[in-house]
């Protein structure tokens, strides 16, 4: 099976402006949207999903939802545009989505879980995937994941992305659910090892190339999470250590690609800061991080034209050659 690497789909950050950048240095690592509701793809127009990623690199869409009707109707409507895979959120434990009874909270429902794989299957042709935790609540011995896992994947899924620590749905807020439950790959491991033809991703934590590799050697892929957002160039790094095409791009290349990007969608009417904003831990650990914070973060690429802008961001490139390398 080939061996893969992704960037988790974050809400918040992983929109169509970062998966662009990411994709001019890591072409290799797969890319997935942040959660969206499949009621939302049913409910807007067509041009919501084909706006979320038209004419960008195919990526993978993360859908939540816990109606197979709804679910197969979004499904409908994402196979007219630019995507390749169908993720479903069964790993969300914010307040919001356990309100709607999706995300983590349909780990306890598996056989619902199996319905929608089920429905889902036949009107795809998109590889369908789960992204889940290896519990829920008192929901958290292996019994009840391996039970999770044997109903999705007899129903249609034969691809898993598990983060590897339980949620607890009362008393963590989602941020605290990304930290305290404590890691626990080789509950991920072991289902690797029961289920061996399914392609099983892991996630939770993986922030280096020395993590990457020994995770490589078990699991059939990794996921990144926090780091790809803290540290962009890292999938730089992941893509000339893992993948036969190398980055072909300097920094310096890199910028000019962005500048283009920046000025090519403000002409189409986008916010120049929702671009920026993704753009702000670039440098940092260098010399030059906070004369670039100060240039690019906070509110201040809101303050600027952009003509300003652009002529600032090039003279930081002239003044900081030596970290464009
Ligand atoms: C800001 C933020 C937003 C997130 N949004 C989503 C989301 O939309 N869907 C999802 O499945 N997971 C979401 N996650 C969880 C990540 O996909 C990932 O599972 C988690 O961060 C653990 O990986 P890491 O330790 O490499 O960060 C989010 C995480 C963060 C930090």
């Amino acid at each position: 099976m080939e061996k893969r690497i992704s960037v988790a789909p974050m809400m918040g950050q992983t929109d169509r402006h970062f998966r662009y950048m990411i994709s001019l240095m890591a072409k290799d690592v797969r890319l997935y949207t942040p959660m969206i509701h499949a009621e939302a793809i049913v409910n807007s127009s067509n041009n919501f999903i084909k706006r979320e990623n038209g004419y960008q690199k195919k990526v993978g869409i993360q859908i939540a939802g816990n109606d197979p009707n709804v679910v197969v109707r979004a499904a409908t409507i994402i196979e007219q545009h630019n995507y390749n895979e169908i993720n479903l959120n069964i790993g969300c434990p914010s307040e919001r989505v356990q309100n709607c009874s999706v995300g983590v909270a349909l780990m306890k429902q598996p056989k619902l879980v199996a319905d929608i794989v089920k429905h889902l299957a036949k009107v795809t042709s998109l590889p369908i995937s789960i992204k889940s935790r290896i519990g829920v609540d008192d929901y958290d011995d292996y019994e009840f994941l391996y039970d999770f896992i044997d109903q999705t994947s007899s129903a249609g899924c034969d691809h898993f992305i598990i983060h590897a620590r339980k949620a607890i749905l009362k008393g963590l807020n989602p941020k605290e659910n990304r930290t305290i439950p404590p890691l626990d790959y080789q509950r991920v491991r072991q289902i690797k090892d029961d289920f061996s033809s399914l392609r099983v991703e892991v996630n939770g934590e993986i922030d280096s190339i020395e993590k990457i590799k020994s995770q490589l050697k078990i699991f059939d892929g990794v996921m990144i999470g926090r780091e790809s957002y803290k540290n962009p160039f890292f999938l730089a790094e992941v893509q000339d250590h893992f993948f036969k095409n190398k980055t072909k791009l300097s920094k310096y290349d890199f910028m000019i690609k962005m500048i283009d990007y920046i000025e090519r969608e403000a002409e189409g009417g986008a916010s120049v800061h929702l671009i920026t904003r993704h753009m702000t831990q670039l440098f940092k650990g260098t010399n030059g991080a906070k004369e670039w914070r100060n240039l690019i973060g906070g509110n201040s690429s809101h303050k600027k034209d952009l003509k300003s802008l652009i002529n600032e961001i090039l003279v930081f490139m002239d003044d900081r050659e030596e970290i464009l390398v």
